[in-house]
């Protein structure tokens, strides 16, 4: 009786018990514990790979090895003008003199300009977009173009046809928009390439579609509307620029803040992007139109000079003469339209100053072909973009 009470234990009710153990043991032999520990290592790596890149210093942009483009200081040495307009201070003015600037070299300097809206509030995109596409839901598909890359060779291909003409724009300039899952896709990419998922290096993507020869052939110019924060566009716009433009509010705390902002970017600089130049330090918002400046617009131009001459260097890079006033009419356009054409007084000494420091390179061209129309492949079949 007991004989089969232990054997009932043991083989009845237990049974369930014995397969598990069976079943782990068989798991246990049947495992390579070689290959596990590797594959916990491997683990391990990308966690900690996230965790330094949250570090002190706050710059994960850093961390990894850089891999620049084939020839990448060739093609940046001789591109066509850049122009990233950025200032990590929100609300300083940056959208409305991307937009306007644009509206001025394609006007004033008969370019084709290319406009990159990095920002994913859209309000370049808005400024210049035709209506109605600039009160839609838009797809982005050219700034996922853009930032992606593209294996195949044709994000450069993508990145023209899915942009926009510019409303109004008479020499066929484009703007490449951006809305809200343009953020997504930013930090994506980013997590993605710190685990080490992307193979290559994600910092250099603008900069192989802005530098291949296809952009170089088509415009004369690139402006690009940067956020008030460093994201992964952001990078990549610096990366691709040739030059900056930092606009500032005539106050001192915006003033001062110039000094941060051309700090953070001068920090990676020497690593990431030896080449970018500063065009100017513009101010913004001056208060009164005709009249002199007040005294504490004064003293922010004199505070944003010694702030520049710290964080970046020596030079005569704020630009006292081409300063922007506060006006109704610029307020009332904010992310709908562009005023230029009714206020070429205001930012004709802007561009003009801007064009004696970086006057551009390329020789007038016809508008071509390749550019008309909007997202459609069909329309480039001829031109040198679809030959990519
Ligand atoms: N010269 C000006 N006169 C009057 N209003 C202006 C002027 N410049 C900019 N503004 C207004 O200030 C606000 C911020 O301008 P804008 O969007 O150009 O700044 P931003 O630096 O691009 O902002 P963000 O950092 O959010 O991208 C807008 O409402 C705009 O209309
Ligand atoms: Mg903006």
């Amino acid at each position: 009786m007991i004989l089969s009470a232990v054997s009932g234990v043991l083989f009845g009710h237990r049974k369930g018990w014995w397969y598990s153990i069976w079943n782990k043991l068989q798991f246990f032999w049947s495992t390579d514990v070689r290959e596990l520990k590797k594959q916990t290592g491997e683990l391990e790596n990308k966690l900690n790979r996230v965790r330094d890149a949250f570090g002190e210093d706050n710059n994960l942009w850093l961390r990894q090895p850089i891999i620049r483009p084939e020839r990448y200081d060739a093609r940046i040495r001789r591109s066509i003008p850049i122009l990233l307009i950025a200032n990590l201070k929100g609300g300083v003015g940056k959208t409305t003199i991307a937009a306007n600037l644009a509206a001025y070299f394609e006007t004033k300097r008969n370019e084709r300009v290319l406009a990159i809206d990095i920002d994913h509030q859209g309000s370049l995109s808005s400024m210049l977009l035709p209506e109605p596409l600039n009160r839609q839901e838009r797809a982005g598909r050219s700034v996922r173009a853009l930032l992606e890359g593209s294996k195949d060779g044709y994000s450069t291909f993508e990145a023209i046809s899915e942009s926009c003409p510019v409303r109004d724009s008479k020499r066929d300039s484009r703007v490449v928009d951006c809305d809200d899952p343009f953020a997504d896709l930013e930090t994506q990419l980013a997590l993605k390439w710190l685990i080490g998922d992307i193979i290559g290096d994600i910092r250099y993507n603008f900069a192989r579609v802005l530098h291949s020869d296809e952009i170089q052939r088509n415009f004369q110019r690139v402006i690009i509307d940067a956020p008030p924060r460093i994201t992964t566009g952001f990078i990549n716009a610096l990366c691709a620029s040739t030059h900056l433009v930092v606009p500032f509010v005539l106050d001192r705390l915006s003033a001062e803040r110039v000094g941060q902002s051309l700090e953070r970017i001068r920090r990676m600089k020497g690593q990431l992007f030896p080449h970018l130049e500063l065009a100017g330090v513009v101010g913004t918002m001056k208060g009164n139109r005709t009249a002199s400046l007040r005294d504490a617009e004064r003293e922010s131009i004199a505070e944003a000079k010694r702030a520049v001459s710290r964080s970046w260097g020596y030079g005569d890079f704020v630009l006292e003469q081409a300063l922007i006033p506060r006006t109704q009419a610029i307020a009332d356009a904010a992310g709908v339209r562009i005023v230029y054409p009714q206020a070429t007084e205001i930012f004709d000494p802007l561009g003009d100053e801007i064009f004696r420091r970086v006057p551009g390179c390329t020789p007038l061209r016809p508008v071509a072909r390749a550019l008309r129309g909007n997202g459609d492949a069909s329309r480039f079949a001829d031109s040198p973009v679809a030959r990519l």
